[in-house]
């Protein structure tokens, strides 16, 4: 086999740009996604300096360069640059050293085209910015930009309980928040509901997900550019700015690289921003609530979240505990989430049925409410009757049907009896309700309990069974 020719139609059929420079960065090789990017075809392109190719990024400012001084891989580098056809390009690029016997003898980057991602941001920012500043009409949102109050924190458990009396407590402080659940606990209830309840409800509310962006576009997006800190930059707030007054929910705070963190830590301490390459700072009065969806403590640990942040944010600390561990909100939750599917698919069911609910307060809920939410969406899609059944669950095959079937209760046993009876007992149990399914029919209730139809017919006459 031909690996050269293989590995080379690879590269020439993702999508990622790669090009190749020596050390004296000129282009080794530059496969053919990257004609896309910088306006240039593969054979123009190889052996000319990276300069000429990229005439408007300055020496210093190059990844290539600093790469081969350095010998040090610079990962997830968002640049935006204008290319030689004058187009302007946003790209995220991973720039790592060849070294070959201890010596740097070139580098190679990888490179994604961020012109869109970058155009989507630009347009989630002018969103948020209108959605507080124009009274938005619809209904379901607030003017300041938010979804929910506490009002619409479902549950009487002492958890949720004693949440909404601390926010209560806490919601005019402008101390630092820290909220901590897992998926679909009801963070952004929790984190808005605070926001609702304090002095600045009537200022922005600004969320932003920290995950699944490069540090230093993260990093503008924050803090705001000045035009020309970069090439394509323009003069624009960040965020810390847009929230000035309000409340800046920063969501998925793990993902935040560490170096971009520590920036965070100094902008929380001192209380001003600098945009990036300004001179100028600017004091800002902004309420900071982080969440993580993973125990912070284990984050610390892990090394995912720096310690001093940490301390820093967790001025005020929620911990929403995971459904599994409040199953009394079970069902009180799914009467909220019926109302709310009667209303939208104009039905008006009633409730679920005792099987059906036995079947939720067994199962374990990873996705916590937001599972649970779902799956009464899903039936609610299938139902005409008042009560949800076992077979309308059963149509949208959600695990928590098999929970029960699958792992049988361990019975309560009485303490003076030996352990052979105890799972004779169990024995009975289990045969009497395989034959309570099978209608008494033997054959059937030897299939479902998977042994042979004479080990079955045993057991039922030394039980006593039929008769009983
Ligand atoms: N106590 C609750 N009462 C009513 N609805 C709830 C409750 N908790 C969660 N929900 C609903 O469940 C869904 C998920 O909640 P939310 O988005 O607040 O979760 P989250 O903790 O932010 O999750 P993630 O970490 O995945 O972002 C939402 O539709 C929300 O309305
Ligand atoms: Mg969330």
């Amino acid at each position: 086999m031909d690996y050269k020719g293989i590995v080379e139609l690879m590269i020439n059929n993702l999508e990622e740009g790669v090009i190749v420079v020596d050390s004296d960065l000129n282009i080794v090789y530059f496969n053919e996604p990257t004609t896309n990017i910088t306006g240039f075809d593969p054979e123009e392109a190889v052996n000319k300096n990276i300069f000429q190719v990229f005439p408007h990024i300055e020496k210093e400012d190059s990844t290539f360069y600093k790469v081969i001084k350095t010998g040090k891989p610079i990962i997830d580098y968002v640049q935006h640059y204008t290319n030689y056809q004058g187009k302007n390009v946003s790209i995220v690029t991973s720039t790592i050293p060849i070294i070959e016997d201890g010596k740097i003898t070139g580098a190679i980057e990888i490179f994604r085209d961020l012109t869109h991602v970058m155009e989507l941001s630009e347009k989630v920012h002018m969103l948020q910015n209108t959605l507080y500043e124009k009274n938005n009409q619809e209904k379901k949102f607030l003017p300041n930009g938010t979804q929910y109050t506490f009002a619409n924190l479902i549950g009487e458990s002492q958890a949720i309980k004693q949440i909404k009396r601390k926010a209560q407590k806490v919601a005019n402080s402008d101390s630092a928040v820290f909220v901590y659940g897992e998926t679909g606990t009801g963070k952004e209830i929790v984190v808005q509901g605070l926001h609702n309840l304090s002095n600045r409800r009537d200022k922005p509310f600004i969320a932003q997900n920290c995950g699944a962006l490069p540090e230093n576009l993260l990093e503008s997006i924050l803090f705001g550019t000045v035009q020309g800190s970069f090439t394509g930059a323009k003069d624009k707030e960040g965020l810390f700015e847009l929230a000035d007054g309000g409340t800046l929910f920063l969501d998925e705070l793990n993902s935040m690289n560490l170096n971009l963190q520590s920036k965070l830590l100094r902008v929380i301490e001192d209380g001003m921003i600098r945009r990036i390459g300004s001179t100028k700072t600017k004091l800002v009065d902004v309420r900071i609530i982080a969440a993580t969806n993973i125990e912070p403590r284990k984050l610390v640990e892990e090394g995912k979240l720096r310690e001093d942040l940490y301390y820093r944010l967790n001025v005020i600390y929620f911990h929403i505990p995971p459904l599994r561990e409040r199953k009394e909100d079970i069902p009180l939750l799914v009467d909220h989430f019926i109302k709310i599917c009667n209303s939208k698919m104009n039905k008006s069911v009633k409730g679920v049925d005792q099987e059906v609910m036995e079947y939720f307060l067994n199962y374990d809920w990873p996705g916590n409410v937001r599972e649970l939410q779902n799956v009464i969406e899903s039936v609610m899609n299938f139902v005409d009757h008042e009560y949800i059944d076992l077979e309308d669950l059963q149509i949208c095959h959600h695990p928590c049907v098999k929970v029960i079937r699958d792992v049988p209760q361990v019975p309560i046993m009485s303490k003076n009896i030996s352990l052979k009876e105890a799972v004779e007992e169990y024995e009975k149990q289990l045969i009497k309700k395989a034959l309570e399914e099978a209608d008494n029919n033997c054959a059937k209730a030897a299939r479902a309990l998977k042994v042979p139809k004479q080990t079955l017919h045993g057991k039922i006459k030394r039980y006593g069974l039929l008769n009983t």
